[in-house]
């Protein structure tokens, strides 16, 4: 048995966004159209219902915390729920919400090696002291077990894989590295409860098609609808592919790109804010919905 928590199902900036005056962060901001607001992805886990795992540390992790009672302190003067962090990429909105946790509770932070590099040449991330704070790199294909602070057993095993992705924004530029593992997608498991965590990915190729294929739940990147959306709204001159998130709509989307692959339960998560399928009364939100999808609500809760 898993309790698996949406902390949040938005991209980089949340809705609404700081500084977006788009009409769904303008909804989210005025409870229009029954836009509510999302704080950026991230989800926990947990297989006793005592301690949890967050998978991503995001920038508004303080609030996730705060809005989430499963999350809260329960014992002495100084606890937290919170008996590790696995981190998916480096990106800015899967990372910044560890400095939130520099408060000495002990956790251990989980990572592939490249991203525990990206935390170690930014010194900002040493308010997370070794005395508190294990980093342990994850192998890919290699099921580890999540353990707590303790050392005992959590119950859950993790399994890291490869997905098609690309460096943080911040870190482009620099010299390409083909080697690189930029993102990781996670199988999660407890005994037979299993999920898959993807929170950005840029193809759904053959061999993610294969290992998804019977998985009982998936949550899965859904930054856009459409490829183009940012520069037909005016937000912004990227394109879904520039930024290797693979968009809802089209031929080569993950609506289509599912279709044929057998999955439970098809959670979409890291959905940006110029994403029209917010809007539940939207054609785009009704087209998902009829081919499986979800989009769930911050503190939802699911067992598994
Ligand atoms: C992404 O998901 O592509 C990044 O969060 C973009 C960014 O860092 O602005
Ligand atoms: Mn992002
Ligand atoms: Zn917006």
């Amino acid at each position: 048995m898993m309790r698996i928590l949406v902390l949040g199902a938005a991209a980089g900036g949340g809705v609404p966004q700081w500084n977006c005056n788009c009409g769904i962060c303008r909804d989210a901001r005025q409870g229009g159209n029954g836009i509510g607001r999302s704080a950026q992805a991230s989800v926990a886990v947990s297989a006793d219902g005592d301690n949890w795992f967050l998978i991503n540390a995001s920038p508004d992790l303080r609030q996730q915390v705060t809005d989430n009672p499963q999350l809260h302190p329960r014992h002495g003067l100084r606890h937290s729920p919170i008996a590790g962090v696995i981190l998916t990429n480096g990106d800015v909105d899967a990372i910044a919400g560890l400095l939130t946790l520099r408060e000495g509770s002990p956790f251990t932070l989980y990572a592939h090696d490249n991203v525990l590099g990206i935390l170690r040449a930014n010194s900002i991330f040493n308010v997370l002291s070794p005395v508190h704070v294990k980093r342990q790199p994850i192998q890919l294909e290699t099921p580890f077990a999540l353990t707590l602070p303790d050392g005992r057993p959590s119950g859950l095993d993790v399994t890291a894989f490869a997905v098609p992705g690309k460096v943080p924004l911040y870190l482009e530029g620099g010299e390409p590295n083909p080697d690189a593992v930029d993102t990781v997608g996670l199988l999660v498991e407890n005994g037979d409860s299993r999920f898959y965590f993807i929170a950005a990915c840029a193809d759904v190729t053959p061999d993610l098609a294969r290992r998804l294929s019977g998985a009982p739940m998936v949550f899965f990147d859904g930054t856009l609808w459409q490829d183009d959306e940012m520069i037909k709204g005016g937000l912004g001159a990227k394109t879904g592919r520039r930024m290797a998130h693979l968009s809802m709509a089209g031929a080569q989307g993950s609506i289509e790109s599912f279709r044929p692959i057998e999955v439970g339960r098809k959670i979409y998560l890291h959905i940006n804010n110029s994403n029209p399928a917010w809007n539940p009364d939207s054609p785009e939100r009704h087209q998902l919905a009829q081919a499986g999808w979800e989009i769930l609500p911050d503190g939802t809760e699911i067992s598994l």
